[in-house]
């Protein structure tokens, strides 16, 4: 989490230089301190003064500024940050970079960054030059080098009017390949299986039944595991929240009703180390799926009532508690509205659960579509963590933290 984190800008001279204080901004109302070392060129695009008033700090660009002339800042920045990210990185930086030229305030200050603290690099250029073989020679060196966290170019419109892959990642991949890069590798080499969102049953091609999830804890959660070096299969039903996945450590399955959510499930389990079931899967679906759409007419209705038949669904979680082997975890939500802890004992019990994540309907800042949620941890061995009213982000760290560190 960027909260007090130190964090290095560097910027050098593409187009994409423009973004780059959105970019602070955001690291900033994360609660990360900036400072920014640029190329004289990145400051074409983007003024000085605009780099100074979003990071509240002087802007490191010239080696030989009389304000710096007895200090040596190629030094102390990289001293003084948690992380640095290199966004964009042209070509040309990231040839220098790969060479260890070091012959301006940047690049001096990237190379005595490399061996000491992690760094995230944004390539961003026009697709010829990242095709050059000179470029992606750069890019496979860097790529070995231990600190070093390296973003594929996105696909889109660049400057030049060109469709390609070229493009600087969005503002919130760039902070989420941050995250990763400060977070401790704790759960590399673990596979783990997350289900989010609510499912949609379908009535007709037009109507379905589904609830209020948005996807929102399940998202926090698969980012979280991914920072940690966990390989993640993410199942999704009905989903809102965006999924930031820089670094393509989480595979995304759509899944939409229970049932092919159930399929997906227990098709994944046996490779998993973890499963967090996270999704509100429908208990009960149409029993049958009319092919057209159900013209009111044809309904039989009686006394202004019309009556659906819904079956039972399949219960994953049941499913893959049921073939649960020794070495695996399986870790629950409940969202309760009464008699909360104990309906949550009762199906860690009945679903062969290790941990049940419950919330609380009547908790204020808790449930459905918000940003902030209240948990409690409940687990087999009877232990039972209480976290206070916090962000999603938050809550996924912590519930991490309680059960898997
Ligand atoms: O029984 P209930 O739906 O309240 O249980 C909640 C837990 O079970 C959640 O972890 C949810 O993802 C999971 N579940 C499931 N399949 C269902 C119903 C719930 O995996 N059909």
């Amino acid at each position: 989490m960027l909260q007090g984190k130190h964090i290095l800008v560097g910027i050098s001279g593409g187009i994409a230089a423009y973004k780059i204080p959105e970019l602070i901004r955001s690291l900033i109302k994360a609660g990360a301190e900036v400072r920014v070392a640029t190329t004289k060129n990145a400051l074409q695009f983007v003024t000085e003064l605009t780099l100074q008033t979003v990071s509240g700090s002087r802007v490191y660009s010239d080696v030989f500024a009389a304000i710096n002339e007895h200090s040596t800042e190629h030094i102390s920045l990289p001293e003084w940050c948690d992380a640095m990210i290199v966004a964009p990185a042209t070509a040309n930086v990231l040839a220098k970079m790969a060479a260890g030229i070091a012959d301006d305030a940047l690049t001096t200050t990237i190379c005595s960054c490399t061996a000491r603290k992690p760094i995230v690099v944004a390539p961003a250029m026009n697709d010829k030059m990242w095709e050059s073989p000179a470029t992606q020679q750069a890019i496979e060196t860097i790529r070995g080098w231990e600190n070093v966290t390296v973003m594929e170019p996105a696909e889109g419109m660049l400057a030049c009017g060109v469709v390609g892959k070229g493009r600087m990642p969005e503002i919130e991949e760039l902070q989420e390949a941050l995250e990763y890069a400060l977070t401790p590798k704790t759960m590399v080499g673990k596979r783990v299986l997350i289900t989010a969102g609510g499912t949609q049953e379908q009535i007709d091609p037009v109507r379905f039944i589904s609830n209020y999830s948005t996807g929102k804890m399940g998202m926090a959660l698969a980012q979280s595991c991914a920072r940690r070096g966990a390989e993640v299969t993410l199942v999704c039903g009905n989903v809102s929240a965006p999924l930031h996945n820089p670094l393509g450590h989480i595979h995304r399955i759509d899944a939409l009703s229970a049932q092919a959510m159930h399929e997906a499930c227990l098709k994944a389990w046996p490779q998993q180390d973890i499963a967090i079931l996270c999704a509100a899967v429908a208990d009960f679906a149409p029993e049958t799926k009319a092919e057209n759409k159900i013209k009111k007419e044809a309904l039989s209705v009686q006394d202004s009532v019309f009556s659906l038949h819904l079956k039972e669904t399949p219960d994953i979680a049941k499913a893959l508690g049921d073939s649960k082997r020794a070495d695996q975890r399986l870790i629950g939500f409940a969202l309760e509205t009464e008699h909360e802890k104990e309906n949550a004992l009762h199906k860690m019990e009945r679903k062969n659960l290790d941990a049940i994540v419950l919330n609380s309907l009547r908790d204020k800042g808790a449930g459905f579509g918000t940003d902030t949620n209240i948990v409690t941890i409940l687990q087999a061995d009877g232990s039972v963590t209480a976290l206070p009213l916090q962000s999603k982000a938050l809550i996924s760290e912590e519930i991490l933290r309680v059960l898997f560190s």
